[in-house]
C-alpha cells in the first residue's frame, strides 16, 4: 500500500472510496460536519438517519456520489470522542469498506491529524483493509487490496517510512499465521527467514540433525513426532554503525499444535496453526527492520516445529536435557512451546545481548485472564516493562503486566528431572513463565509475551477481521527503533 499526504480538497479525490470522519459531538449536525463535500453534505445528511449514525469510533455508513464528486463511494465513518484509538478504529472501519466494495484507491479525511493519529489511522486503515481470501476462487469472493491511500490533514511525513514498514512487517505476520499449516510448516518458515536476508540481516538455519548435536532436547522432542522435521532458525539485524544496544527476540514456531500424544480435541486444534505465531512476530520484525535500519543490534530466535502423533512421539514420563543442561520431566504433551522456547532462550543468552523478549501463543489460560486485547507481560525488570508498556501505548496495542513470584516455583518441581513442564491450572500463565524463567540467565533483563489471545482472533474484534492480527509487531518494533 502506497500512502500519499494530501492538502488539496478532500472532495476533489479521484478515488474509489472517500472516508470523511464524524466526531459523536458533530453527529447531530451531519450538513455541518459533511461541509467539506460542498453542496452534496445536505443530501447525504438528509439520507442519513440520527439513530443509524451515532459517531461511535468504529461505525460506518456507506453511499454512492452518483457522479456529484470524483470520488465513487463516500464512507462516513465515526470518531467517537477522537481519541488516537478511535481515529484508528475509524480508518479500519474505512479500509474494511473500501476492500468489500473492491476499491484499490481511497482516502481518508478525518480532520487535522497529529503524527500520533497519522500512524495509528496508517496501521487502522491497513488493518481494516487486509483480508486473507486468497484461496477463495469465485469471483464474487475476489475482493482486491487497497493500493494508494490518501491522507488529508497529515501533521508531517516523517512518521510515514516507518510506519510503512511496520505495515509491511504486520502484513507478512498476519498472512504467516492464516496460512494452513500444510503449507506454513517448519522448513516452510525457515525459507521465509532466508528470504529476510540481506546486506545487514543473516540468517542461519539448523535441520533436525544438527538441532539434536546442538543439544536442544526440548525442540527434538517435540519436532520428532511429525513427519515435517524442526528447524531452528536465527536471524541477525547488524546495524551499519556502532550498535546502541543488543536484543534477542525469541519466537514460538509451533506450526500446528495437535497437542503430541495429549492430543487436543477437534474443537481445541481447529485454529492451531496460528501456535508460530509468536515467530509470525519476530519475522514481522525483522521485515520492518529491513526497511527502518535501526542503530540497535538484533538477534531473532526461532523454534520451528510441528506439535505431532506418531510412533516416534515424545512420552508422558520422559526426560528431556534442554540446550542449557537443565533436565525436564513430561506431564503433558501438549505444553509443548514451553520446551521449544527452553532451548532458544538457553541459546539466546549465550549470545549475551543486553536484553531477551520472548513471544509465544503460549497459555490458554492467558486467554481465560485476559482475553484478545491484552498481551501477558511477564518481567522482573521494571523499567523494561515500563518501556514496553510506553511502545505498547504508541502502537494502541494492548498489554497487561503478570506476576512473576518465585514461590510459585515449587509448583513445577519435579520427582525425576529438574523440573516438570507443568504447574498445575491455577495461574497457569505465570507458572509456563516460571518455567521459562529456568532458562534464562541471572542477570540478563527478560520479558515474556503471553500472546495467545491477540495474536488470532475467531471473529472480528476492533478493527481487526477474523485470523492473524500481526499485533505486537508495531510495539516491538516501536520499542526496538523509537
Ligand atoms: N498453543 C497452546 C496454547 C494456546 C491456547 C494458544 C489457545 C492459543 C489459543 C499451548 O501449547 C497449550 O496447549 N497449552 C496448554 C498448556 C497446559 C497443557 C499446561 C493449555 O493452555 O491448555
Ligand atoms: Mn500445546
Ligand atoms: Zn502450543
Amino acid at each position: 500500500m502506497n500512502v500519499h499526504y494530501s492538502t488539496a480538497s478532500a472532495a476533489d479525490a479521484a478515488v474509489g472510496l472517500l472516508a470523511v470522519g464524524v466526531s459523536k459531538a458533530d453527529a447531530n449536525d451531519l450538513t455541518r460536519a459533511l461541509s467539506s463535500l460542498g453542496d452534496l453534505a445536505a443530501s447525504i445528511a438528509a439520507s442519513i438517519h440520527t439513530h443509524d449514525f451515532t459517531g461511535a469510533a468504529g461505525q460506518s455508513i456507506i453511499v454512492a456520489s452518483l457522479g456529484r464528486i470524483p470520488a465513487r463511494y463516500i464512507a462516513v465513518v465515526g470518531l467517537g470522542e477522537s481519541s488516537d484509538d478511535e481515529y484508528r478504529r475509524a480508518a479500519g472501519a474505512a479500509g474494511k469498506e473500501a476492500r468489500e466494495r473492491r476499491v484499490t484507491s481511497a482516502a481518508l479525511s478525518l480532520g487535522d491529524l497529529s503524527p500520533a493519529q497519522t500512524r495509528a489511522v496508517m496501521e487502522g486503515f491497513a488493518a481494516g483493509n487486509y483480508r486473507f481470501d486468497k484461496y477463495k476462487t469465485r469471483e464474487r469472493d475476489q475482493k482486491p487490496a487497497v493500493e494508494d491511500l490518501h491522507v488529508f490533514g497529515a501533521a508531517d511525513a516523517s512518521v510515514q517510512d516507518k510506519t510503512q514498514a511496520i505495515i509491511a512487517g504486520q502484513t507478512l505476520t498476519r498472512d504467516l499465521v492464516n496460512e494452513p499449516a500444510a503449507v506454513i510448516y517448519p522448513e516452510a518458515l525457515a525459507q521465509v527467514a532466508r528470504d529476510l536476508a540481506n546486506d545487514q540481516i543473516t540468517v542461519t538455519i539448523w535441520d533436525e540433525k544438527k538441532i539434536v548435536e546442538e543439544n536442544m532436547g526440548g525442540i527434538t522432542a517435540v519436532g520428532q513426532g511429525s513427519d515435517r522435521p524442526a528447524r531452528f532458525i536465527h536471524l541477525h539485524y547488524r546495524p551499519t554503525g556502532e550498535a546502541r544496544q543488543t536484543v534477542a527476540l525469541c519466537g514460538k514456531g509451533v506450526t500446528f499444535d495437535a497437542g503430541g500424544l495429549s492430543l487436543k480435541s477437534s474443537a481445541g486444534m481447529q485454529t492451531m496453526r496460528c501456535d508460530m505465531g509468536g515467530s509470525g512476530v519476530v519475522l514481522g520484525v525483522f521485515r520492518a527492520l529491513a526497511d527502518i535500519r535501526p542503530d540497535v543490534e538484533v538477534h531473532g530466535i526461532i523454534g520451528a516445529v510441528e506439535n505431532m502423533v506418531n510412533g516416534n512421539s515424545f512420552k508422558l514420563g520422559d526426560i528431556l536435557h534442554i540446550r542449557n543442561g537443565k533436565t525436564v520431566e513430561i506431564h503433558n504433551t501438549d505444553a509443548e512451546g514451553r520446551l521449544v522456547l527452553a532451548d532458544c532462550l538457553s541459546y539466546a543468552c549465550e549470545l549475551k545481548p543486553d536484553t531477551i523478549i520472548d513471544l509465544a501463543t503460549l497459555t490458554g489460560a492467558a486467554v481465560v485472564a485476559l482475553g484478545e486485547y491484552y498481551s501477558a507481560l511477564f518481567t522482573n525488570y521494571d523499567d523494561l516493562a515500563a518501556e514496553l508498556h510506553r511502545s505498547a501505548d504508541d502502537a494502541g496495542e494492548g498489554l497487561w503486566r503478570m506476576p512473576l513470584p518465585d514461590f510459585y516455583k515449587d509448583k513445577l518441581k519435579a520427582e525425576w528431572a529438574d523440573v516438570k513442564n507443568v504447574g498445575g491450572r491455577a495461574a497457569g500463565s505465570t507458572t509456563a513463565a516460571l518455567f521459562l524463567s529456568e532458562f534464562v540467565e541471572d542477570g540478563i533483563p527478560w520479558a515474556h509475551l503471553d500472546i495467545a489471545g491477540p495474536t488470532f482472533f475467531n471473529t472480528a474484534f476492533r478493527h481487526f477481521r477474523p485470523g492473524g492480527t500481526g499485533q505486537m509487531v508495531s510495539t516491538l518494533t516501536r520499542w526496538l527503533t523509537d
